[in-house]
């Protein structure tokens, strides 16, 4: 989204410059977040930072992608006319590149500068006019040309706002350009003429150019890539039933080596965006500047998907043989070959119910809650569990009821630019609140249950985490040198980026 977006565009802003066509004037960027609708003065659940390193390696790129295809870049035809005068310029192609020293630079508390210094562009073309006057004879003229530019310098801020559904906003100011020299060489019938007068056309031309460069760049900026802006998708489904919010909390901040985007980082369910009624905690700070992008994923991102959940009763699970694999199903059976089973462990059941096998009702109680803390990620979870024999298909009995608590630890890591969870380790904690069978041994079902769990609920819930969270990237961004620290409250990400063109 909005960092990767930039960074992105900052390596194609030149491959747009092949579709620039004259456009009645866009939208005009919004630099204040007065209209930010959606926002009741929110702490971010997310955070990202572009450091310089990451502006460098965008701006190199960019770089790179330019001298390698300008040869390939198709410039429009251009028709003008000043007074009796018109022409044409068709065919026109580019020749020759001279790469100008550039750069990507912060202004602190504004935006960012993109400067380029001392570069050349050399292109052939077709030209064609007419000189009209009522009393003259009308003159006409063909021919081709060579045009080279030397020294040119070109400079242009873009100050950054969101708009009123958490998208980023961008507007241009302050372009300035500068054209050491045009040299201009006609070929053709009266080239040797025309040749002649070539000094005072190539003035003019590079008058011309000086204001149309700066022109084109903005109007890049505040149309093509304003309305790409404005398009960009600031929410993703996740999980078939979630929505998972990006959408920017405030404008983009910036300091003198980094820049710093404020997400809300908030998952809801689909169709029903109600706010959690909880807050984010503040995400831990660190100062760091190596890599080329940092993420921020407070713990509040996942307590927020278990209030969603927890509120639409996602949260519930039933438990039957056929949910074990075949070579654990026997736990559940109350007349048993084996010790750790039901019907061992807790006479009753092979007494009361022979034969049989037992199925487990799992309900939540209230949302599961992630605690982060330095080095350490865990998830607490508490419910009811109510258990069942089940003599054939027809005949079910209910046995007993349990109140639990689960401590899970989970190991966390990202690749392919998501963030994925993995269990570690289970505590369980259980009561027998109510049974049909007389007093139960909670130390016994508690074993019992949590090989059970760790059979099947376990393994579902790892693949949740194995599919992951997606983070804000474009598909064309990996990250490489990627590590994951464990603070307050706090994931961080830290991350150099390749781009893969
Ligand atoms: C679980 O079983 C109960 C009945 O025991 C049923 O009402 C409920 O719909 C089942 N839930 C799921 C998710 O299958
Ligand atoms: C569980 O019961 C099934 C069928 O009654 C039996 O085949 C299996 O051996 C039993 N397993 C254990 C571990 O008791
Ligand atoms: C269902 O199973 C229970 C316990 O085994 C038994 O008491 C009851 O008679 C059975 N009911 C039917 C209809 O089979
Ligand atoms: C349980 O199953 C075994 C073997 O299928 C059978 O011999 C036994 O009589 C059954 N017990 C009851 C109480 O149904
Ligand atoms: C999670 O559960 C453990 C043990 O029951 C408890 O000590 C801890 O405070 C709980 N953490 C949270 C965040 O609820
Ligand atoms: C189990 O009961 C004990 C004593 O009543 C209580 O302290 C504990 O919180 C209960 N545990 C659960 C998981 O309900
Ligand atoms: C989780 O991390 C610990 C410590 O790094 C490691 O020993 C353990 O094997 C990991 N567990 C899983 C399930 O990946
Ligand atoms: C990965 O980190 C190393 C050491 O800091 C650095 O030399 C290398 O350029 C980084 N790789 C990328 C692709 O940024």
């Amino acid at each position: 989204m909005l960092p990767l977006y930039l960074f992105t565009y900052f390596l194609v802003i030149f491959g747009y410059m092949e579709t620039v066509k004259a456009k009645s004037p866009g939208s005009k960027a919004m630099i204040t977040n007065n209209g930010l609708k959606y926002v009741k003065e929110k702490s971010p659940g997310f955070k990202t930072r572009i450091t310089s390193n990451g502006f460098n390696y965008a701006n190199r790129v960019a770089m790179d992608t330019l001298v390698a295809n300008i040869r390939t870049f198709s410039v429009p035809d251009q028709h003008g006319e000043s007074g009796s005068f018109q022409y044409d310029l068709t065919n026109l192609r580019v020749t020759g590149f001279t790469e100008p020293q550039s750069s990507i630079l912060i202004l602190p508390g504004a935006g960012l500068k993109w400067t380029a210094n001392g570069a050349g562009v050399s292109m052939h073309g077709n030209f064609r006019y007419t000189f009209r006057k009522r009393w003259l004879p009308t003159i006409r003229g063909s021919g081709t040309f060579d045009i080279s530019v030397y020294g040119l310098d070109f400079s242009i801020n873009m100050i950054f706002g969101v708009d009123v559904n958490g998208r980023p906003t961008i507007a241009a100011s302050g372009c300035s350009c500068g054209i050491y020299r045009v040299k201009i060489k006609f070929h053709g019938r009266w080239a040797w003429l025309y040749n002649l007068f070539s000094r005072l056309v190539e003035n003019r031309v590079r008058k011309i150019l000086i204001n149309k460069i700066c022109d084109i760049v903005t109007k890049q900026i505040n149309e093509d890539m304003e309305k790409k802006l404005a398009s960009l998708p600031v929410t993703i489904k996740i999980f078939g039933h979630f929505l998972l919010d990006y959408r920017l909390l405030q404008v983009p901040t910036f300091q003198s080596s980094y820049m710093e985007t404020f997400h809300k980082g908030e998952i809801s369910w689909l169709g029903d965006e109600r706010e959690a009624p909880f807050q984010p905690h503040t995400l831990a700070d660190i100062g760091d500047t190596q890599k080329m992008m940092y993420l921020w994923i407070s713990d509040y991102m996942f307590n927020t998907l278990g209030y969603a959940a927890q509120m639409h009763n996602y949260l519930v699970l039933n438990i039957t043989a056929a949910d074990l694999p075949p070579n654990q199903r026997g736990i559940l059976n109350t007349t048993c070959t084996s010790f750790l089973c039901f019907g061992n462990l807790i006479p009753q059941l092979q007494k009361n119910f022979p034969n049989s096998t037992v199925e487990l009702n799992l309900f939540s109680g209230r949302p599961p809650t992630m605690n982060i803390t330095p080095g350490e990620l865990k998830v607490n979870c508490s419910g009811k569990i109510v258990l069942y024999a089940r003599q054939n298909d027809k005949n079910r009995t209910y046995v007993m009821s349990t109140m639990a608590t689960m401590e899970t630890t989970v190991n966390v890591s990202v690749s392919n630019e998501r963030v994925h969870g993995k269990i570690n380790g289970i505590m369980l904690l259980l009561n027998v609140t109510d049974s049909a069978v007389g007093p139960i041994n909670s130390r016994f079902i508690q074993i019992l249950i949590n090989s059970v769990l760790k059979a099947v609920l376990i393994p579902k819930i790892n693949e949740f985490g194995n599919k992951g969270f997606p983070l804000p990237v474009t598909g064309k961004i990996r990250f490489v040198n990627t590590s994951l620290r464990l603070l307050k409250h706090t994931m961080v990400i830290e991350t150099d980026l390749k781009y893969m063109g």
